[in-house]
């Protein structure tokens, strides 16, 4: 769905950066930029700016950056066009909507207003006589009222129709319930899916109600029943509990496995605990996680299936930047039996202890091996070495290798020449894909956004320069003659070179919070061009830049890495130069 070009202008002018970034984050001001703590990573000292005379923020740690609507669509975690129609509602202007648009949104609506429906009727049952033994069962589990109300905890009754006679009521179709998942159908009738079970209602970090978890009350199979995938609801990409755990002022989250851990933890003051709905992580998780944290005590359960678990999750949050710990408990299977058992004192001192994930890992390896037998002593000892071999510092190296040398009971030197001889293995493949690289000089200095590949770095550079200046002052187009899209040799720059083009032409703004189609990877990366470009918008700086692109579109020439720095080191001379 396209928004028309002059709205997004008056948007964009009417939601000034400051305004909507100051809505989440404490700006300073220092010069013509502000500065605050990046709401995108944890950190301590501010790297997060906003430009607001350019309409953008930048984060120097994250490298996440945008306008407004970006921003937008960070924070909140919403599409482009939802972020825009919600700096539409705070700037008081009306959205011009296509219809196939209306009609897909006004289902949403009505789907998100009938789940809260539901999730209040299943709340009410829940202190219904009706409920009476679900309360028990809550009571027998250890959970507060308030906890309960804090989560929207209901009961849903052991009955075909009472919630779709109740949503009848309210005005809800049958195939509205049957959009929501709320009923099963036979015969060509609705009937309640949820019967007898305690309700868990899955909020978004918007705050809709999405999805419900219902429990059995016993020991019955299945013991959760899921809301399945609906238009509004998708169990991989939501977390249970991250409504209220993205407000944490912990510093770190906490990840289990169960509903029921998550209440409990919050009861017990742990408010950073969530939960991935009965699926194992997956990557949307963790990227959805990286919003909010930088720090990821992994609680699993304590049984084989979760200590798997653990072990899969740890590469995926490392690789969106999250700092992962494992915490093991014993004589507690998960979280919420241990708080039972041990209380909130002996948790937090658990957490203090969790020990990274290499700790972990060690351990995991030990507990594979009897190291009282010879063969499984040295299997032991090999892999080990094997994993301590990966890590970037030798202080760290030598610690981990004494411990496996003393657990093991050989000698640290006959460890270190293990660690050694896994390290040169590693080397020597690190080698062999450092000469491929070598090979192809062009190829290394690449972007950080593994989406972003710049095929041919000098000219790139120039793209850069062209981008970047035409941002700053789009007057210089009259300068660019026949350059177009194709010129460009990333594709990124191209389709930004072709949205320039377009609002000039059209006598519209040119910058970087209007620009649209363009992927969150692709906006920051645009905006750390943008602002760590060396160049100053001018003539002559422009010149140079096109001659560039136009000497590889015509001969499209593999630089030497000489040319390259030496174009580099021109470019910023000419810095200050108009
Ligand atoms: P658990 O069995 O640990 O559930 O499963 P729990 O919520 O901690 O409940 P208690 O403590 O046994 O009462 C962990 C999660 O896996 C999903 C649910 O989301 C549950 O919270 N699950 C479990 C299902 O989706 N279906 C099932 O049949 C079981
Ligand atoms: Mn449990």
């Amino acid at each position: 769905m396209a928004f028309p070009p002059s709205f997004i202008d008056e948007l964009v002018a009417r939601n000034p950066i400051e305004d909507v970034v100051g809505q989440y984050v404490n700006l300073k001001r220092s010069g013509s930029n502000m500065f605050g703590l990046c709401p995108f990573h944890g950190e301590k000292t501010a790297s997060f700016s906003v430009a607001p005379d350019k309409g953008i923020y930048y984060c120097f740690g994250c490298h996440k950056g945008g306008g407004a609507i970006n921003f937008m669509m960070e924070i909140e975690g919403l599409s482009y066009p939802d972020a825009v129609r919600k700096l539409a509602e705070r700037a008081g202007l009306e959205v011009p909507e296509d219809e196939q648009y209306q009609s897909r949104y006004r289902q949403q609506e009505r789907l998100w207003a009938l789940m809260k429906e539901a999730g209040r009727f299943y709340n009410a049952q829940l202190y219904s006589p009706a409920g009476a033994q679900c309360l028990a069962y809550t009571q027998k589990r250890g959970l507060t009222k308030a906890i309960l109300t804090r989560f929207g905890v209901g009961y849903a009754p052991d009955s075909w129709n009472a919630l779709v006679d109740a949503m009848h009521k309210k005005g809800y179709t049958d195939q509205e319930l049957i959009d929501a998942d709320l009923v099963g159908q036979k015969n060509g009738r609705i009937y309640d899916r949820f019967r007898n079970r305690l309700m868990f209602p899955i909020i978004d970090v918007r705050g809709n109600v999405i999805g419900f978890g219902g429990r059995v009350l016993d020991d019955s199979k299945p013991k959760y029943l899921n809301t399945s995938e609906t238009l509004i609801f998708n169990k991989r990409k939501n977390l249970f509990g991250l409504n209220f755990a993205k407000k944490t002022k912990l510093g770190y989250l906490i990840l289990v496995e169960g509903n029921v851990d998550v209440i409990t933890l919050h009861q017990y003051g742990f408010d950073n605990a969530v939960a991935s709905l009965g699926t194992s992580l997956t990557e949307d998780h963790a990227v959805l996680l990286s919003r909010y944290t930088d720090q990821i005590v992994l609680t699993y359960d304590s049984d084989e299936a979760g200590q798997k678990a653990a072990q899969r999750a740890i590469p995926m949050l490392e690789k969106v930047g999250i700092g992962v710990k494992v915490l093991q408990m014993q004589g507690a299977k998960d979280p919420d039996e241990f708080l039972h058992k041990f209380g909130p004192e002996k948790f937090r001192l658990l957490v203090e202890d969790s020990s990274n994930r290499v700790e972990y890992q060690l351990k995991a390896i030990a507990g594979k091996y009897n190291i009282k037998v010879d063969e499984e002593k040295i299997k032991f000892v090999q892999e080990a070495a094997d994993l301590i071999s990966t890590l970037p510092s030798a202080v760290q190296r030598e610690i981990y290798g004494h411990r496996i040398a003393e657990a093991g009971g050989i000698s640290f030197e006959s460890m270190q020449l293990e660690i050694g001889k896994a390290y040169k293995r590693r080397v020597a493949r690190e080698k062999k894909r450092q000469e491929k690289i070598d090979l192809a000089p062009a190829k290394h200095r690449q972007p950080e956004s593994r989406n972003i590949r710049y095929d041919n770095v000098k000219s790139a550079i120039a793209e850069e320069g062209v981008i970047a200046q035409l941002l700053k002052d789009p007057s210089l187009l009259s300068l660019a003659g026949d350059l177009h899209a194709g010129c460009f040799t990333v594709p990124l720059f191209g389709k930004v070179f072709q949205q320039v083009c377009t609002r000039y032409a059209q006598n519209l703004d040119v910058s970087l919070g209007v620009l649209t189609d363009l992927t969150a990877e692709e906006m920051s990366h645009l905006t750390g061009v943008c602002q760590n470009s060396q160049i100053t918008a001018g003539e002559t700086a422009f010149r140079d830049c096109l001659a560039v692109i136009r000497g590889v579109t015509q001969a499209k020439a593999v630089s030497s890495d000489d040319d390259l720095l030496a174009f580099r080191d021109k470019l910023k001379e000419r810095k200050g130069t108009k």
